[in-house]
């Protein structure tokens, strides 16, 4: 997507495959700055850090960390190291694993000085791939945001959580992707988008990439989503997912669930969008099998922003000495989301409109 009218993708393989360079995300929105990853540790780092974060980009990422890692040792117990170190960086989304998996897998069948060159090239497809299939997912998107247009006659109002955009993944994103694919067709769009506490993805992310693209939007305290809803000012939600269970429930950024509740109460529809690799087909109760990430309390306590002589400061927000708890992720239940947008089209949020979208999931009779 456009930076100035320039066309940006969130991470960039050198042509030697010794490195990437990716956006350093928590430099955004005040400083836009690229940072070279040439080590898995510095893949570890970026990932836990956050300076690289949204589902599907810390799959691509750990894709090529595990490239990275073969460089130094590429032997089956190089790739054990790497796959683990990696995946203990974040819990919650499966993407993260599924793209450790994919690449680990073929691994084994290429001879060792191949290893890091097939794994890098293996990372590759995995980024061409999503942005294949966000694009994908904004073009479903956006024909549910077309037929809203036309029954309402007016301008859409849409409200996001968290930064599930183009920032997320390697471009487009994916509940982004159809309000970009929307605003490219000439439907008028409105994005009502979440602060996002504790982290800010909303105010500092998605603000910055919907400015960025000439996305019309208001940023709006996390707590205001329900009292637009009940006056009618929201037409539809769309959210991301970390991970999605076969029976469609949806993990997402910690307050989505709270949203997906006032959008129920109010008949406001609730989209979940993602790609196929963000499905857990092994679970079935999201909210009694989804790990959810405990992240410092500092991300509570503390906040981070740019000062009035444009220097950067933290300070601290809550009473000192007083517990904070900062559980990253919450889980919606399949019941209350309203359908599942993604690269093959839109699914019931249910087990079977699932594996009506991907039959080869269908367990053997
Ligand atoms: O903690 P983050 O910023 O990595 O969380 C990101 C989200 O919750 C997104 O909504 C999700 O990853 C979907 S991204 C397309």
């Amino acid at each position: 997507m456009n930076i100035d009218g320039k066309p940006y993708r969130t991470i960039l393989p050198a042509a030697d495959g010794a490195s990437v360079e990716v956006i350093d995300q928590t430099r955004l929105p005040f400083a836009f700055e690229l940072k070279r990853l040439a080590t898995l540790d510095e893949a570890a780092v970026a990932i836990r850090t956050m300076i690289v974060r949204g589902a599907p980009l810390i799959g691509v990422t750990a894709a090529y960390g595990l490239a990275l890692g073969l460089r130094r040792d590429a032997s089956d117990a190089g790739i054990d190291h790497a796959v683990e170190t990696l995946a203990a960086t974040r819990p919650t989304a499966i993407n993260l694993r599924w793209a450790l998996d994919r690449v680990a897998a073929k691994l084994r069948e290429v001879a060792l000085p191949e290893r890091a060159a097939f794994a890098f090239a293996e990372a590759g497809r995995i980024a061409e791939e999503d942005v294949e299939s966000c694009h994908a997912i904004g073009r479903h998107g956006a024909a549910i945001l077309a037929d809203l247009h036309k029954a309402k006659g007016r301008r859409l109002d849409v409200l996001t959580h968290c930064n599930a955009g183009w920032l997320a993944t390697v471009d487009w994103g994916t509940a982004l992707a159809p309000i970009y694919v929307a605003h490219e067709a000439g439907i008028p769009v409105h994005v009502y988008v979440d602060e996002t506490r504790p982290r800010n993805q909303g105010a500092a992310l998605t603000a910055f990439e919907l400015n960025a693209h000439g996305v019309p939007h208001t940023v709006i305290a996390d707590n205001a989503g329900g009292h637009l809803m009940q006056h009618g000012e929201i037409d539809v939600c769309i959210v991301g997912s970390d991970r999605t269970t076969a029976s469609g429930d949806v993990c997402n950024k910690i307050g989505t669930y709270l949203k997906a509740l006032a959008a129920s109460d109010n008949r406001v529809p609730f989209y979940a969008a993602l790609p196929f690799s963000t499905i857990d087909w092994t679970l079935d109760d999201g909210v009694a099998q989804i790990p959810i990430e405990e992240r410092d309390g500092r991300e509570v306590s503390h906040l981070t922003g740019r000062l009035a002589d444009g220097g950067f400061a933290t300070i601290e927000v809550v009473s000192p000495g007083s517990p904070v708890a900062n559980p990253a992720f919450d889980v919606t239940p399949a019941r209350l989301v309203t359908g599942i947008i993604t690269e093959r089209g839109v699914a019931s949020a249910n087990a079977e409109g699932l594996l009506s979208l991907y039959p080869e999931r269908r367990p053997a009779a």
